[in-house]
């Protein structure tokens, strides 16, 4: 071992020091495979897990001071990690999933809340708003923050508040018109992280919030591959066309690299039979976006997360 690598496994273990002092449970070396729903990647140095806006503000602090970069992981659903795995600090948001109801369709939600969980629990209590997105595979947190949406469902217009942290505002309350959001793209990320939301949902007749729910996921299965492993979309629906479509047309449905290829049913997903690596659907996404290139001039963009 070298002195570079000595001092900063010194460093790593004195951050581990300070998270035990500071009561914030973590655990090192952790493989991330098991929270990615691609179901690939390797460890994470630090896997922490904050239970509230402050933690998340002390977490942060402490990497800052130990000089470890921060990434923030959900439910690992728009997520590929490097088979190396990462080195610093993954922030799980999973100890944040409390979900709370109100008189008046309002909800109090963490951002480690499952989504699908979240439509679900809504819908049972006769509250409109949510049903359209039932299927997006992501937590509350990463759903806002890369604002994710399915056909007309966009989260934006039910958002009342949301509590975010960084590390020089530390927690900072957001009312809905000052967060931005845009296709894939919100206020939140860049050392902005959410951690808990307030939404104002519209009570309506249970049973028919729950047939506009079963619809939608109805079509979304005869759509998108569900219930296999993937990383949902893989890349950004190009301007005024489809990703899918394009991949679709070119007959790229069913072409693999190594383990990982194109799934037949909607051809901007990956898909995988437990045999993959990420360095096959990173060699996937490479092969593709090569030949959307050659063959019709246009330069695809991942949608998808890489970590590495
Ligand atoms: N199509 C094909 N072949 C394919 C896939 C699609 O011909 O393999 C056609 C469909 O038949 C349809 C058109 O392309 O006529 C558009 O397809 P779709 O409705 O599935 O929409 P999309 O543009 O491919 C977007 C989002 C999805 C979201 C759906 C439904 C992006 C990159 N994708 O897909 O989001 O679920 O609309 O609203 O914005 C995601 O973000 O991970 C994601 C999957």
């Amino acid at each position: 071992m070298n002195e570079l690598e000595k001092s900063r496994r010194k460093r790593a273990d004195a951050f581990a020091g300070a998270l035990e002092r500071a009561s914030v449970a973590f655990g090192r070396e952790m493989a991330l495979s098991r929270y990615t729903t691609i179901g690939l990647g390797g460890p994470a140095e630090f896997l922490v897990r904050p239970r509230s806006a402050d933690e998340i503000h002390t977490l942060l602090k402490l990497a800052t001071a130990y000089e470890l970069p921060v990434k923030v992981l959900g439910a690992g659903s728009n997520l590929i990690v490097s088979d190396a795995g990462v080195r610093g600090v993954v922030l799980h948001t999973a100890a944040l999933d409390s979900i709370r109801f109100e008189e008046g369709g309002i909800v109090h939600a963490g951002a480690g809340c499952h989504f699908p969980g979240l439509v679900r629990q809504s819908v049972s209590r006769g509250l409109r708003g949510l049903e359209a997105g039932v299927g997006i595979p992501g937590s509350l947190g990463g759903v806002l923050t890369m604002n994710a949406g399915a056909y007309q469902f966009s989260i934006g217009p039910l958002i009342d508040e949301v509590v975010a942290v960084s590390v020089d505002r530390g927690k900072v309350v957001m009312p809905r018109g000052a967060i931005d959001f845009r296709y894939r793209a919100s206020s939140f990320g860049r050392g902005l992280i959410v951690a808990q939301a307030r939404l104002v949902l519209r009570p309506d007749e249970p049973a028919a919030i729950r047939a506009d729910m079963d619809e939608r996921m109805r079509f979304r299965k005869q759509t998108q591959p569900v219930g296999v492993k993937s990383a949902g979309c893989i890349f950004k629906n190009p301007e005024g066309e489809s990703a899918g479509k394009l991949l679709d047309d070119l007959g790229l449905k069913g072409f693999s690299v190594g383990g990982a290829r194109i799934s037949e049913v909607h051809a901007n997903f990956i898909v995988h039979d437990g045999g993959a690596s990420t360095a096959d659907v990173v060699g996937l996404i490479d092969a593709v976006r090569e030949r959307v290139l050659e063959k019709a001039e246009i330069e695809l963009e991942p949608e998808v997360m890489t970590w590495s």
